[in-house]
């Protein structure tokens, strides 16, 4: 599997040091943009994006967790990101509209969804959207428990994706560490986000390493 570490967790006065640590085994890395409105958290913006853009090799992976997350496209784009979530709950009949403009800007396009949204809305986005976020806690803040019926949520998608010969992949986020990535694995993950279990490792080089082998 890929192993996309998020740094919403990081020590951020010592960002450069902590992207430094991840950067040389990590496939992307996540940044997790919050609002306040669809979740209750704020995170980071632009400025923090910037920097880390600076500091990484790998490619950044957007997971937009706010109201219109289209207008943020452009900018996201020009700073070199190059996959970009949104939820389903923010952009509801907007969904098809926005895969497209994140795309035009040559950004892969995916759809976040929290456990409560039920998995088969996601399907008639199947052939539009490059991957699609499975979040495997609710969305707002890093450090929460994995809730397991997430595997399951997965492996439905997995099975309709197959079924329609789509090479969308499928990326989980939230509580993912050592003890539940052979079961995302097997149930058909492509992408896992880590937060916690990267930043908070004594060897963040090595967790990253164990997650992709699992
Ligand atoms: C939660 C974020 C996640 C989070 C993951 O809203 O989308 O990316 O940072 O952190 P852990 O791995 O600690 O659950
Ligand atoms: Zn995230």
């Amino acid at each position: 599997m890929k192993v996309a570490p998020s740094i919403l967790t990081a020590d951020f006065l010592h960002l450069e040091k902590e992207l430094k640590a991840i950067d040389k085994d990590s496939d992307y890395i996540h940044l997790d943009i919050m609002d306040g409105t669809l979740v209750p958290n704020i995170s980071f913006g632009f400025p923090v994006i910037e920097a880390v853009a600076k500091a990484v090799s790998k490619p950044m992976d957007a997971h937009l967790m706010v109201v219109n997350p289209d207008k943020w496209f452009e900018k996201l784009a020009s700073l070199g990101v190059q996959m970009v979530s949104f939820h389903l709950e923010a952009s509801g009949r907007k969904t098809a509209e926005n895969l497209q403009k994140a795309q035009k800007l040559g950004m892969k396009a995916g759809i976040a969804i929290n456990p409560d949204v039920p998995v088969e809305k996601l399907y008639r986005y199947i052939g539009k959207a490059d991957f699609f976020l499975i979040m495997s806690v609710f969305a707002g803040f890093g450090g929460q428990k994995f809730i397991y019926e997430s595997l399951d949520r997965v492996g439905k998608l997995k099975a309709e994706l197959l079924k329609k010969g789509s090479p969308a992949l499928i990326e989980v986020d939230g509580g993912v560490g050592l003890s539940n990535a052979a079961a995302l694995r097997e149930a058909g993950a492509d992408i896992v986000v880590a937060g916690s279990a990267v930043l908070g490792a004594d060897d963040p080089a090595a967790t990253i390493r164990a997650l992709q082998e699992a």
